[in-house]
């Protein structure tokens, strides 16, 4: 379907996925313009039911990024200071960010090296008296293990609060991994499977009293819950994000079609074990591919080979957030050796719907060959 290019190959391409919709969105933009209702109007309203509806929870609210929605929701869900809330180490730096600003603990639990998110079995051992809530990270859109993480949660009187910024359409035994737990958050950034052209994000929530807060919140009015005020700030979408991603929303089943073709092409020439092990359309779970990623005890080996053939490749989270400054607010629970690990083998792989198969191919033929140890690395 698309040609093979002899241009480098880039990690993302923002542009030519908003090719077939320019003219709409265009037509909409001279609409809005016009109708001088910039900020939470019509199609922020829109998109927020037909999101809540498509993630199975009952309402859900648009806000100004993901890391806002993130404070949103850990404040609804009564994270106040000196609280703790356990979550992964193998993350992007908002995750913890959140945390810290309401004053609360992150607790950094190491990873399952088959999908790179929180290990649940590692998830007891951190709960104590002052734990308050569990912040699973479907890293990569690869599902976490919701259900002994909801156990654990039930069984310690513990709120599940789910960052799936890099996770919408993933899904869990059959279900949205957006409808666990009490709330969970997305972004809209540029970068995402569904994405803004500007900042943008949402909370989904199970109860509609929660997204009520949200609401309050988001727009400078202080909400009391348990005899505690939270204040209010400005977390508001704007109406030309959500136009824009309304209209990507409606093309993403063909995008992730060409996403999911490219990562099947990719796992023809990577063995499982330098791969993510979870399957995708198998037993009710479904990866997005945010990124694809490759593991090899000689990642910059590997990296140099792909860049020397004109191939892009990203390096996360290297290293994880255990050495990030904010640690200093951080309880780290145990060595953290899958996430150190992780940090230093992974190597994404160019994934997005405008990457033509022959390439995918062409990339996937080189690591299938640098991991049987047949191609060497260029020098360092
Ligand atoms: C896991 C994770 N959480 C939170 C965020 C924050 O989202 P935003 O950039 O929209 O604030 C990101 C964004 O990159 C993310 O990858």
């Amino acid at each position: 379907m698309k040609p093979e290019t002899n241009k480098r190959i880039g990690r993302y391409d923002l542009v030519t996925p908003l090719l077939p919709c320019k003219d709409l969105i265009l037509a909409k933009f001279e609409k809005l313009l016009m109708s001088g209702q910039f900020i939470l109007g019509e199609e922020v309203r829109l998109l927020e039911e037909e999101l809540a509806a498509e993630s199975e929870v009952a309402d859900a609210v648009g806000v100004a990024s993901g890391s806002s929605a993130l404070f949103v929701a850990l404040s609804v869900a009564g994270v106040r200071p000196g609280d703790e809330v356990i979550t992964t180490p193998y993350t992007f730096d908002a995750t913890i960010e959140a945390i810290v600003l309401l004053g609360a603990v992150p607790v950094l639990v190491d990873i399952h090296p088959h999908d790179l998110n929180i290990d649940p079995a590692r998830i007891e051992d951190a709960v104590t008296e002052k734990t308050r809530a569990i912040l699973p990270v479907p890293i990569f859109g690869a599902p976490c293990d919701m259900d002994p993480i909801l156990d654990i949660g039930r069984r310690f009187g513990l709120q599940v609060v789910t960052d799936m910024a890099q996770a919408w359409g993933t899904l869990y035994n059959g279900r949205p991994i957006g409808s666990f737990g009490r709330m969970s958050t997305l972004s809209f950034y540029p970068t995402k499977n569904l994405p803004g052209i500007g900042d943008g994000g949402m909370v989904f929530c199970r109860d509609q009293e929660d997204a009520e807060r949200i609401r309050r919140i988001r727009g400078h009015q202080a909400v009391r819950m348990n005899g505690h005020l939270y204040t209010g700030w400005n977390s508001r979408l704007d109406e030309v994000q959500a136009m824009v991603i309304r209209i990507r929303h409606a093309r993403l089943a063909e995008e992730q079609r060409d996403r999911d073709q490219v990562a099947a092409i990719y796992d023809s020439y990577i063995p499982p074990t330098n791969r993510l092990r979870t399957p995708n359309g198998g037993q009710g779970m479904k990866v997005t591919y945010h990124q694809y990623w490759v593991r090899s005890g000689d990642r910059d080996g590997l990296r140099r080979l792909l860049d020397s053939h004109g191939i892009d490749t990203g390096v996360y989270y290297d290293p994880p957030l255990n050495h990030h400054e904010l640690v200093e607010y951080c309880r780290v629970q145990g060595r953290l050796a899958e996430a150190e690990r992780a940090g230093a083998e992974v190597l994404t792989l160019p994934i997005h719907a405008a990457l033509p198969f022959a390439d995918a191919h062409r990339i996937g033929a080189l690591v299938g060959e640098f991991l049987a140890g047949s191609v060497a690395s260029t020098p360092a």
